[in-house]
């Protein structure tokens, strides 16, 4: 890509601390080599349309050291639709903006995929909380969701340990595992429940009584949100340890509040990569963090299937909770 090309940047889907990194390096490594950067506001939505911005230098200022994404973000049906695709895709060729970079987990992917397809160069930048897209070790946002469940359940631990109760505390991630698995194991739950691995709810309460019996007068469960209903979970304990336990839904804190300086280092690297692919020619590419590199890939890769999961972390995690 040459000079005074445009290109475009948005942010899709849920938010994630990092994004704003991410968009600075986008926006201000651009604009050192001489491409004219645009913003498009409030994602896909917004890019139908036609709510779009060019960024200065100075727009990018203060924001590093922000959570949330100063672009807004949208869940968008409208992008689902062939009408949706081809109103973004003419946005942007109208204004003679030639690239696209999304931030945003593998469904906003697939709607840079359709743009692609519409003449459009696309990148893609994985940035949720949840870590759930295939083909990068971490995405932008899960750092720092992993270090608020651990600030906060270090808060529930003291009423736990207080009042001599269980907590069962749940977490984000959709389908996938990884925060309560990270989190757990940072702080030292005695049961970790996860979608990836099926759990026996009979066999966690004699756990809990087993560290009764030893003295230990309080627990802390950690439950992502898609291993089944909480309440019900809560439940079945009681009724399998005769443990009352409280309910804590940590919810929506998971995706706000200052990126950890990994969050923040992810975002720049990984903007600024999507930058120098593009000034390459490469298009249908996601940025990734593998082995501590920041690489390019297919972007088709996302779509495929999440490659086994890796048990050893859940074992341990297991193995230090007996
Ligand atoms: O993908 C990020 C995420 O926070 C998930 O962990 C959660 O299931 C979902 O988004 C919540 O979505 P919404 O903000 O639309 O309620």
């Amino acid at each position: 890509m040459k000079s005074n090309k445009k290109v475009a940047v948005l942010s899709s889907g849920g938010d994630a601390p990092g994004m704003n990194a991410a968009i600075r390096a986008v926006v201000r490594k651009g604009i050192y080599h001489n491409l004219i950067v645009y913003g498009v506001f409030h994602g896909f939505e917004g890019l139908i349309r036609g709510d779009i911005q060019e960024m200065k230098v100075g727009s990018v200022a203060d924001i590093v050291h922000r959570g949330g994404t100063i672009l807004k973000t949208a869940r968008s049906d409208e992008m689902f639709t062939i009408e949706g695709q081809q109103k973004a895709a003419n946005q942007l060729l109208e204004r003679g903006i030639e690239a696209l970079i999304v931030i945003g987990g593998d469904g906003s992917y697939r709607g840079a995929q359709t743009l692609a397809e519409l003449g459009i160069k696309v990148v893609g930048i994985p940035g949720t909380i949840d870590n759930d897209i295939v083909g990068t070790d971490q995405t932008i946002g899960f750092d720092t969701a992993v270090n608020t469940v651990v600030d906060a359940v270090s808060k529930l631990r003291d009423t736990a340990t207080s009042h001599e109760r269980a907590f069962i505390v749940e977490v984000m991630g959709r389908n996938c595992g990884d925060i309560a698995l990270r989190s757990g194991l940072a702080i030292g739950a005695e049961s970790i429940l996860i979608p990836e691995i099926p759990f026996n709810l009979e066999e966690i309460g004699e756990k809990l009584l087993r560290g009764y019996r030893r003295g230990k007068h309080h627990s802390i469960i950690i439950v992502s949100e898609g291993s089944g209903d909480i309440k019900e979970i809560s439940t079945k304990l009681k009724e399998y340890s005769g443990f009352d336990s409280r309910v804590t839904i940590l919810g929506h804190i998971q995706r706000g509040g200052a990126p950890s300086a990994s969050d923040s280092v992810l975002g720049a690297t990984m903007g600024g990569k999507a930058v120098e692919v593009l000034l390459e020619g490469k298009s249908e590419v996601m940025i990734s963090y593998i082995n501590n590199d920041i690489i390019d890939r297919p972007l088709d890769l996302a779509f495929g299937p999440r490659p086994p999961f890796n048990p050893e972390l859940y074992n341990l995690a297991n193995e230090l909770a007996i």
